[in-house]
């Protein structure tokens, strides 16, 4: 019940009980969402890893499944790993996987559904051809670092290519593998991209994106206005990063762009928690949308307790920013069906040092926007040439310390006594000959539980503050604060474990921490209703 577990979801996915980690093969198949996902079936904690299935009309509601892949053969005996499904030419599903094989090497596997008219695709048999790909003496990969093959694409050579994350020492790469049935694969001699000093790359994921529309694309289309994007989960820092760049069909080569750093820190899905994520081409409604797992920042102690680990993030849509050199991400519109009872504040000053509760909503399960309208920028704080780090300076300028522009922005989770609460703010300083804009979540108040990670999380947003206003959206469910800043520049997802501020004692407010006024263009809250899912 939600007063015995007060920090389970409504509307985040999630399984009943027990470990998840990774989103694993989403699709669209028959007009149905699947999504797979890294399960633990004996407990809380990573282990024993199958994968757990579940279907959805509207990516809102999910209807379980039995398990989908699991141990069963010598290729994957030892567990059955993170990978992506592809929709073949005869609109039929191919999954690609990892298996564990009994030496403990990772190892590619294929899995095709028994019977693709079922919609449901609950039945998966595995290739007898498996392994598709395996370390050997010969190509000298690293047995255990070569895991999570991508969604494949087709060539202009009409082959189809995959990629698959791995590591030479130091040096994180994709290597790049070749087949004309999709069952006999032939690694390509060149990686299809590496890079120094970057460590495993856990879940790569390799999409094409519009130059000049959000609308999404599908991998094995050919086009010149294309972009393309390649992320790498980074093993080390445990963070989604990615660069956008071009991709030379012929040589199977991606170039990222001048400028698009490798690494990190480099541009990041998610400042916050969010890892292993993965996307896939929705075409039923022509976008390309981003699964995201949303680990605990609790103790595994906290987490055995509570019998369950991991949430995935609310499906996002990416698509590229106008200036062709970041993405932009918002989480589906579907999720809107969820909201309830809007609450809008009429347009108001916020005095420096002020606070406002937005009255009416289930703070502990709300979405929320605010827009800020600042119009005096002569009192902005000077950007430090040496404050290049934007969580360092979100950890020394949290939501209490006072600034001139800011903080400004949302108390979510907030106990009525301020004794909790986790705050997603703004700042804005004066930079060389721009504005600069700060995004903070600050978790260092959000529970009286001391086990809990409360690192704090910030990025700077690339927005200008003079010529446009600061729009802020949050997605709070219990136990996540989802934020999106700068219409989707920006996002950053914290998850927290208040010990007072749980469902109907929780409290929304906007605040102003800053000594200058802002003024709230726009305040929107709606209570969200729960979802039902699995
Ligand atoms: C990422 C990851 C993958 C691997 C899976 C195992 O979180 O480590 O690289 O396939 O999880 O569960």
């Amino acid at each position: 019940s939600a007063s015995s577990q007060p920090y389970r979801t409504s509307y985040h996915f999630q399984p009943p009980k027990n470990w998840m980690n990774d989103p694993n093969g989403p699709m669209i198949y028959k007009g149905l969402y699947h999504l797979f996902y890294q399960y633990n079936p004996k407990g809380a904690v990573w282990g024993n890893i199958v994968w757990g299935h579940s279907t959805s009309k509207d990516l809102v509601n999910w209807t379980p499944h039995k398990v989908a892949i699991y141990p069963s053969q010598p290729s994957d005996i030892n567990g059955t790993w993170s990978g992506s499904a592809t929709i073949l030419p005869d609109g039929k599903p191919a999954i690609l996987y990892t298996g564990i094989n009994p030496l403990n090497q990772q190892v590619q596997n294929l899995a095709i559904p028994k019977n693709p008219s079922d919609p449901y695709l609950i039945e998966w048999v595995k290739s007898p051809n498996n392994p598709l790909m395996a370390p050997t003496p010969e190509n000298q990969i690293n047995a255990s670092s070569f895991r999570d093959p991508t969604t494949a694409w087709r060539g202009v050579d009409g082959r189809w290519k995959v990629i698959v994350g791995s590591k030479i020492n130091r040096k994180g790469l994709a290597y790049l593998y070749r087949s004309k049935d999709f069952v006999y694969w032939i690694k390509a001699k060149h990686p299809l991209h590496s890079a120094k000093n970057t460590g495993m790359w856990e879940c790569v994921d390799f999409f094409p994106v519009s130059a000049n529309s959000p609308v999404g694309v599908e991998m094995s289309v050919l086009g010149s206005d294309f972009k393309y994007v390649l992320k790498a989960s980074l093993d080390d820092t445990k963070h989604d990063c990615y660069t956008i760049g071009e991709y030379d069909h012929v040589k199977d080569r991606y170039t990222p762009d001048e400028g698009s750093v490798e690494g990190d820190p480099g541009l990041r899905y998610d400042y916050g928690k969010f890892y292993a994520s993965k996307t896939f081409f929705d075409s039923a409604k022509n976008r390309r949308l981003l699964w995201g797992w949303l680990n605990e920042s609790s103790s595994v102690s906290d987490d055995i307790k509570k019998g369950w680990a991991g949430i995935q993030a609310i499906p996002r849509v990416v698509w590229l920013d106008k200036s062709g050199k970041q993405l932009v991400q918002w989480p589906i519109q579907e999720i809107e069906k969820l909201r309830v009872n809007p609450v809008h504040l009429p347009s108001q000053y916020l005095k420096g040092g002020s606070v406002v509760e937005v009255p009416g909503v289930t703070a502990s399960q709300a979405d929320v926007e605010i827009t800020f309208k600042v119009s005096d920028f002569s009192k902005a704080e000077v950007l430090d040439p040496s404050w290049t780090n934007p969580q360092l300076l979100c950890s020394r300028k949290g939501g209490s310390v006072r600034g001139s522009l800011g903080p400004f922005g949302l108390l979510v989770l907030a106990s009525k006594g301020m004794q909790e609460y986790t705050s997603v703010f703004f700042r804005i300083f004066k930079g060389q000959n721009k504005h600069v804009v700060l995004m903070c979540s600050d978790q260092s108040r959000s529970s009286l539980n001391p086990d809990n990670d409360k690192t704090m999380y910030g990025a700077f947003v690339d927005v200008d503050p003079v010529h446009e206003q600061l729009s802020l959206r949050s997605l709070i469910d219990h136990s996540v604060v989802e934020s999106f800043g700068g219409h989707g520049k920006n996002c950053i997802s914290a998850r927290v474990y208040p010990m007072l501020a749980i469902n109907e004692a929780a409290h929304l407010y906007a605040f102003n921490n800053g000594s200058e006024a802002v003024t709230i263009t726009r305040l929107s809250a709606w209570s969200m209703k729960k979802a039902h899912i699995n």
